[in-house]
C-alpha cells in the first residue's frame, strides 16, 4: 500500500509508520511539528512539512504524491487530544480536530482517494452506560475532545457514503509505551497522561504527583481507564487499512483490552519498580469516572491480538523515559 500518514511525526503517527515500514509499505508522512518530532520520521520515509488545517499545504501533498502514485490509503493523526486543554479552548479543538478532517476529505475527494483510517478516541462515548464500551452504544461525550471526533466520525461516514469511499475508524482507549527500538515514544516537556507522570514519580524526575480525585463511583474511588500498548495500536492500523482496502468496506472499531484499571492500581504497579510520591486533589474537568473497552469486534473482523498487557506498558514506557533522560 502507499500510505499518506497525517501526523506521522507525532506519537501515535510515528509508532504507525514504524509498523507500515516494518510490514514493508510505502509511507509519505505529512506534520506540522507542533507536537511531533522530525527525528521520529525513519530514514527513506518522504517528509512533507503542512499544516492539516491549511487547504494549499494538502493540495501540495496530494498533487504532488499522486502525480507519481496515488496514496491506497490515508491515516489521519493529526489531532488535539487533551481533555483538560480541550474544557478551556474548545475553539481550537473544533478547527484542528473537525475543520482539519473536512479539508482532508475535500482534498482526498479531489484526488479521488478511496480509504480514510481515522483515529478517534473513547472519549466520545462520555460517561458510559455500561461496565464494557460496544462500539454501538450512545455516544454523548462529555468534553469538547470527545465531541470534536464525534463530529469528525458523523462527518467521515456522510462523506463516505456520499463518495463510494472506505473508512476505518478506531476508538482508542488511553494509549501508552514506547516502541521496542526505543527510537520513539512520548516525548513532550509537558506531559498530562497517567502513565508517563507516574513512571516520572518513580524515576525521581517529578517530586510527586496528584491523583485528581477519590470519589469516583468506582472500585477505590478513583478513575478506571483502559490501558493499550501504542505498538499494539499501531499495528491495528495496518491490519484496518488492509482490511477496508482488500474488502471495500468501512468498519468502526473500539481499541482497547477489556480490562480496566483504577489510577491507584497504575500507581501500585509502578510502586513495584520505585516508590511513587502522590497526594489526593480534587476532580479533574471533564474525567469520565470509568471507559473500559470491548475489544470484540476488533479482534473477530482484523484478527487483532493486542500483545502487551499492562506490565508491559509500565516497563515500555519506563525504559524510554530511562533512555530520554539521559540524551
Ligand atoms: N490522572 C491523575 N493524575 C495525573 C494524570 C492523570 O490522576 O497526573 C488521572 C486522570 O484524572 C484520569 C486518568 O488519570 O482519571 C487518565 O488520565 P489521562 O490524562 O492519562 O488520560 P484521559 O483518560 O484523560 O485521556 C486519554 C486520552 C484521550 C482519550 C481517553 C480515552 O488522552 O485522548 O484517554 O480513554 F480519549
Amino acid at each position: 500500500m502507499k500510505v499518506l500518514v497525517i501526523g506521522g511525526a507525532g506519537y501515535i503517527g510515528s509508532h504507525a509508520v514504524y509498523e507500515l515500514i516494518r510490514d514493508n509499505h510505502e509511507v509519505v508522512v505529512m506534520d506540522n511539528l507542533s507536537t511531533g518530532d522530525e527525528t521520529f520520521i525513519p530514514k527513506g520515509v518522504k517528509f512533507y512539512f503542512g499544516d492539516i488545517t491549511k487547504r494549499e499545504d494538502l493540495s501540495k501533498i496530494f498533487e504532488t504524491e499522486c502525480a507519481i502514485k496515488p496514496f491506497d490509503v490515508v491515516m489521519h493523526f493529526a489531532a488535539k487530544l487533551i481533555v483538560p486543554e480541550s474544557m478551556s479552548k474548545p475553539l481550537e479543538y473544533y478547527h484542528n480536530n473537525v475543520e482539519g478532517v473536512r479539508l482532508m476529505l475535500e482534498v482526498m475527494t479531489e484526488h479521488n482517494i478511496k480509504n480514510v483510517v481515522f483515529s478517534s478516541t473513547a472519549a466520545v462515548y462520555g460517561n458510559p452506560v455500561k461496565t464494557l464500551c460496544e462500539e454501538d452504544d450512545i455516544t454523548i461525550p462529555v468534553n469538547p475532545y470527545g465531541a470534536s471526533k464525534l463530529a469528525s466520525e458523523n462527518m467521515i461516514k456522510w462523506v463516505c457514503n456520499a463518495y463510494k469511499m472506505n473508512y476505518c475508524i478506531f476508538r482508542y482507549f488511553n494509549v501508552a509505551g514506547a516502541d521496542k527500538s526505543l527510537e520513539i515514544g512520548l516525548k513532550k516537556d509537558n506531559l498530562t497522561h497517567l502513565i508517563p507522570i507516574t513512571v516520572q514519580t518513580a524515576l525521581g524526575i517529578r517530586d510527586k504527583m496528584i491523583v485528581f480525585g477519590d470519589d469516583y463511583d468506582t472500585v477505590d474511588g478513583t478513575c478506571v481507564r483502559d490501558y493499550i500498548h501504542v505498538s499494539d495500536l499501531a499495528h491495528a492500523h495496518v491490519l484496518g487499512a488492509k482490511y477496508i482496502l482488500n474488502n471495500n468496506e468501512s468498519v468502526l472499531l473500539n481499541l482497547g483490552s477489556n480490562e480496566g484499571y483504577s489510577v491507584k492500581q497504575i500507581i501500585d504497579e509502578v510502586s513495584k519498580y520505585a516508590k511513587v510520591n502522590y497526594e489526593v486533589g480534587p476532580r479533574r474537568e471533564g474525567d469520565p469516572a470509568s471507559l473500559i473497552a470491548s475489544n470484540t469486534k476488533a479482534k473477530e473482523i482484523l484478527g487483532w491480538i493486542p500483545q502487551n498487557g499492562l506490565s508491559d506498558i509500565i516497563k515500555s514506557d519506563m525504559e524510554y523515559r530511562k533512555k530520554i533522560s539521559n540524551e
